[in-house]
This record gives structure tokens, sequence and C-alpha cells, in this order.
């Protein structure tokens, strides 16, 4: 076992509702593989999609908290419905407890490559039904670029769709058909996947919106904000081999770890069942 001493040998701490989030990991781990990283997955209280504002900021809190005990040096929530509820909480309460650590939402990373890429200025969002209601997409939108155009579509069932790692019948293909119908209907030329189980299904999506679409993802633009981040404080990990990956959920650990291994094609190796304080859980 390695000894850690300096904050540069801590680990990135990222965590999502599910498996969802390993599509950002997977960018971390291609930009910066000799990071060590502990990945949260809070299985127990899936999906997020169709919970509160409140709630989602009371989670995100506790799972910051939980995370903080690991002595992480950044925290990527990579999840767009944590993102969306509680990015600001979440940095005020790290300034409340102290912790002088960046966290990284997924929001402004997609918005930005999907504003930049837009020939037409028509952008479509498919998320989940709490990060539409959230209107932080309409925010970061109008932010980048008040002339375009943003139609949002809330998707109640594709996440646990993926989560559930369903087979690929002719229900699911339907009920994404209905989705991409209203962002075909409004002649986008760019769709944000405003959730990080979807890239996940990229393909089945592709096909239904057609060759002209180009679908924008968070995951490379969150490593590279990350990359940045640890930079400017000098706190990119010195080592020269691959870092450790450690997994963590709040639900069942070998579902967890079968639905990673296959969608992240990497051994997780052990997952380790954690409880969050009962004074938030539901
Ligand atoms: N992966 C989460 C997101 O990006 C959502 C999945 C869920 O509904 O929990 O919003």
């Amino acid at each position: 076992m390695r000894m850690v001493s300096t904050l540069a040998e801590k680990p990135v701490a990222v965590f999502d509702s599910g498996v969802g989030g390993l599509t950002v990991l997977h960018e971390l781990l291609v930009s910066l593989p000799t990071e060590d990283y502990v990945y949260l997955g809070d299985t127990a209280r899936f999906p997020y999609g169709d919970r509160s504002l409140e709630e989602l900021r009371g989670f995100s809190v506790e799972i910051t908290d939980h995370l903080l005990e690991s002595e992480v040096k950044l925290l990527v929530i990579a999840c767009n419905a944590a993102s969306s509820a509680a990015l600001g909480t979440i940095e005020d309460h790290l300034i409340a407890r102290g912790a002088e650590i960046d966290v990284i939402g997924v929001v402004s990373a997609s918005t930005q490559l999907a504003v930049a890429g837009s020939r037409t200025g028509r952008i479509g969002l498919l998320a989940t039904p709490a990060t539409v209601a959230s209107g932080a997409y309409e925010r970061a939108v109008r932010a980048a670029d008040p002339h375009v155009h943003l139609e949002s579509v809330a998707c109640p069932d594709l996440a646990p769709i993926i989560q559930s790692g369903s087979p690929f019948d002719d229900a699911v293909v339907a009920t994404v058909r209905g989705y991409c119908a209203p962002l075909r209907g409004a002649q986008v030329d760019t769709v944000i996947l405003g959730c990080t189980h979807y890239p996940l299904v990229a393909p089945l999506l592709q096909r239904t919106l057609g060759r002209g679409v180009q679908l924008m993802t968070s995951g490379t633009g969150v490593a590279r904000g990350v990359e940045r981040a640890l930079a400017a404080r000098g706190l990119l990990n010195p080592r020269t081999d691959e870092g450790d990956y450690r997994f963590r959920c709040t639900g069942d650990v070998e579902s967890f770890r079968a639905l990673g291994t296959r969608f992240l094609q990497m051994p997780l190796g052990e997952v380790t069942h954690v409880e969050l304080p009962a004074r938030l859980s539901v």
C-alpha cells in the first residue's frame, strides 16, 4: 500500500445517482490516468431525475460530507440533476466547512460545447424531469448566447431503463423515438445529452436523431476543467504510473459491479457498500 502524503496525491471524487457518472469517469481516466479516483453511486436513492430540488440538495451535501472524509482534493458532480440543483449549495457548503477544494458540475461543460458547435443556433436538450424543471440549461445557454434557442425534452424513463441494464427491445426503441420526436420537429442541429446515463445509449440516440445532429456530452469538457483546476492549484498527481480507482455505492454492490464493469469496460474490483447518514435518507 502506497503512503499518501501530499495533497496532490489525494484522490479526485466523482459522484452520481448510479452508473451514469461512469461516462464522466471514463473521460477523466482518458485525460488524467495518473490520478486516483473515488466514485460514489447513490444507487439506493436512484433515480434522482424525479426528486425535488430540496431533496437533491440534501443528498448532495450528504455525499459531499461522506467524500470529504476520504480527503479528496476535488469534487466532480457527475450527475446533471444534482449539478442543476446543488452546485451552488455545495460550493457554499465547502466554504462553510473550510474545505478549500474545487467542485465541478456537468451543466456548463456540455452547454459551452453545444453553443460553440451549433451552426443553426437551435439546440435540443434530453434530460431527466428534475434537470429540465430546474431551468439550469436554459440559464446556461442564455448566459453563453442569448440568441440560441433551446428545445428541452424531459425523459422520465430513459435513465431507469439504462440503469436497469434492460435489453434494447421494441418498447425501449419506441420510448426513445418518442423523446426525440420533438427535437426532430424543432429542427435542432445539436443535442445536449443532459443526463450522464445517456451517452451509454449514444448509438440509439444518434440513429433516432439522424446523421445531421451532433450529440454533446459533458465528459470531455469536465475532464478538461478538472485538469485546469488541478493544474492551477499545483495539485496534478506527480506519479507516472496508473492511479487507483475505488468504487462505492449505497445500494446493491453486486449489481453495481456487474453493470459498471459492462459500461466502463473495466473490472471495478471491490465495490464498497456505504450507508449515508439517516437524517437525510428517505
Ligand atoms: N445520471 C443522472 C443525471 O445526470 C440522472 C439519473 C437519475 O435520474 O438518477 O442527471
